[in-house]
């Protein structure tokens, strides 16, 4: 269920809950809070005073105030105020939602000018917080199907005016995020590389700007993408390289196109070099760059940007069976070199390959991949942080602003000529992985720079936010999908839409 978001001045419209953040210390309370607490003669500062209430980060008070404006009240922490960030506040918003999304059909957020983060920030973040918290991976259940109530978000302040195109571009964002997320839950017997192909055609169809093309496993042979095509070449699901191209009326920098390339393995099993069975179901969730890379595209043609963009999502299963490439396989990709197959399950870079020359090709002078490319980024930073690699650390550092800005945290990672012998090739020229156990993050990305040709290019490699494993306790307390990648590319095409500097 999607939540439909606005703003508006405080009081006006009625809401089932009126949040209200607390810091901590909660007393003295913030603005807002002391403002509302003299409709309700007091209640909250003797809660304060008696340390029922406090501001620690996601505590929720809940009080029943009879309409004073709203019928409840929830009083959240967003923890001290000098480390008061968006986070904090996406991490409340999602506290509240969860708390009250079985009985609220509206929430109204109070903004509080006071705190020490600017309103559109708080705006954004509160957005975020309620439509990322708030979302339902349970699609699949047929038993005990919780109703939600949950259907308005109402931001208060007193400037409605100048925060309700933050607001709302906020919010078209996080739902595309969601959307991410949904196909990345998908079960891989129902998300195949033609179902999400479907998806993206989908997509294109809600803007007349955007077109969409599918190649299937002949066109991808016949241009000679050996390197993708090997990876496909086990499953009975044939793969499909899945491009849309976004072209608006007046692109406000005719000379740029941002190319955008996902990694969309719908399950990888990691083939003959096969996967542990710990945990193996995750791996439904290796589309999710390319998940991300469809639904940008989507918010980026909503958003009616004015930045050409292609998109290039190479989706394939990585399975096991008589027709499966092996080990000591040699591929030439579709920039003619040639690759010895170390690993099967090092798939992800043979896909991106061929897909990030194909969008050099096709006239991207941007490039931007997002793929769960490797399990040790997700052991070096976690749930939290994609690492990003560059060959232009201008680019690099602009995708990582970009996600720093909006809540998707990035990283950088090196580069560097004296790692290009872990790809070294005693027979080809080049392999895909390495019996060497050092740098596999910074390897796969030595391998993606053999195909990214010349101009700006940056990998995100998202294993570790992308999709959880365990529960995360901010706003994204779901294991599955995040969305991770959709708000980093709105951002960043935002960004590219304003001139050159
Ligand atoms: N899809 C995996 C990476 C991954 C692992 C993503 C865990 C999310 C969570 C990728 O295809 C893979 O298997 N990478 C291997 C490469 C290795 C064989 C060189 C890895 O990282 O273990
Ligand atoms: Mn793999
Ligand atoms: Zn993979």
């Amino acid at each position: 269920m999607e939540i439909d978001v606005s703003v508006a001045a405080p009081g006006s419209g009625s809401a089932d809950v009126l949040a209200v953040c607390v810091l901590d210390p909660a007393r003295p309370l913030s603005a807002e809070a002391e403002r509302l607490d003299e409709r309700i003669g007091g209640r909250l500062g003797r809660l304060a005073y008696d340390r029922e209430l406090h501001g620690r980060r996601e505590h929720v008070a809940l009080l029943h105030v009879e309409g004073q404006p709203a019928d409840r009240l929830a009083a959240v922490g967003i923890g001290p105020a000098e480390a008061l960030d968006a986070d904090a506040i996406r991490a409340a918003a999602g506290a509240v939602a969860r708390t009250v999304r079985d009985f609220a059909g509206t929430i109204a957020w109070q903004l509080d000018a006071s705190l020490p983060l600017p309103l559109p920030e708080q705006a954004r973040a509160a957005v975020d917080g309620v439509v990322l918290g708030a979302y339902d991976p349970g699609l699949w259940k047929r038993e005990e199907q919780s109703e939600r109530a949950l259907t308005r978000l109402v931001l208060w302040t007193d400037e409605p005016e100048t925060l309700r195109e933050a607001t709302e571009r906020a919010a078209l964002i996080a739902a595309w995020t969601n959307r991410s997320r949904d196909l990345s839950n998908m079960p891989p017997n129902e998300l195949t590389p033609e179902v999400l192909a479907a998806r993206a055609e989908e997509i294109a169809g809600t803007s007349e700007h955007v077109t969409f093309e599918a190649l299937g496993p002949e066109e991808i042979r016949a241009l000679g993408m050996g390197a993708f095509a090997a990876v496909s070449q086990g499953s009975h699901n044939p793969p499909r390289l899945i491009v849309l191209r976004y072209d608006p009326p007046n692109p406000s920098r005719s000379e740029l196109v941002l190319g955008l390339v996902g990694k969309a393995v719908t399950f990888d099993t990691g083939g003959i070099s096969i996967k542990p069975a710990l945990n193996m179901e995750n791996m439904k969730g290796d589309m999710s760059g390319g998940a991300a890379v469809l639904a940008s595209v989507g918010a980026i043609a909503e958003l009616e940007l004015p930045l050409r963009t292609l998109a290039v999502v190479g989706a394939t299963e990585n399975a096991i069976g008589g027709g499966a490439y092996r080990p000591g396989d040699i591929l030439t990709a579709m920039n003619g070199r040639t690759i010895e197959v170390i690993n099967t399950d090092a798939e992800g870079r043979l896909v991106l390959a061929d897909a990030l020359w194909y969008t050099r090709e096709q006239g991207a002078t941007h490039l931007l991949d997002l793929a769960t490319l490797t399990g040790a980024m997700e052991l070096a930073l976690g749930d939290l942080y994609a690492g990003c690699f560059g060959n232009d650390s201008g680019w690099r550092d602009q995708v990582i602003a970009s996600g720093e800005a909006v809540g998707d945290h990035v990283w950088p990672f090196p580069l560097h000529p004296r790692y290009r012998r872990y790809i070294d090739s005693h027979f080809a020229d080049m392999k895909n992985s390495s019996v060497l156990r050092q740098g596999s993050p910074v390897l796969a990305a030595e391998f993606l720079q053999e195909f990214v040709g010349d101009g700006p290019w940056a990998h995100v490699d998202l294993a570790g936010p992308a999709f959880l494993t365990y529960p995360r306790p901010d706003y994204l307390t779901q294991r599955g999908g995040t969305g991770y990648g959709v708000r980093l590319v709105a951002e960043l095409a935002r960004r590219l839409c304003e001139p050159s500097r």
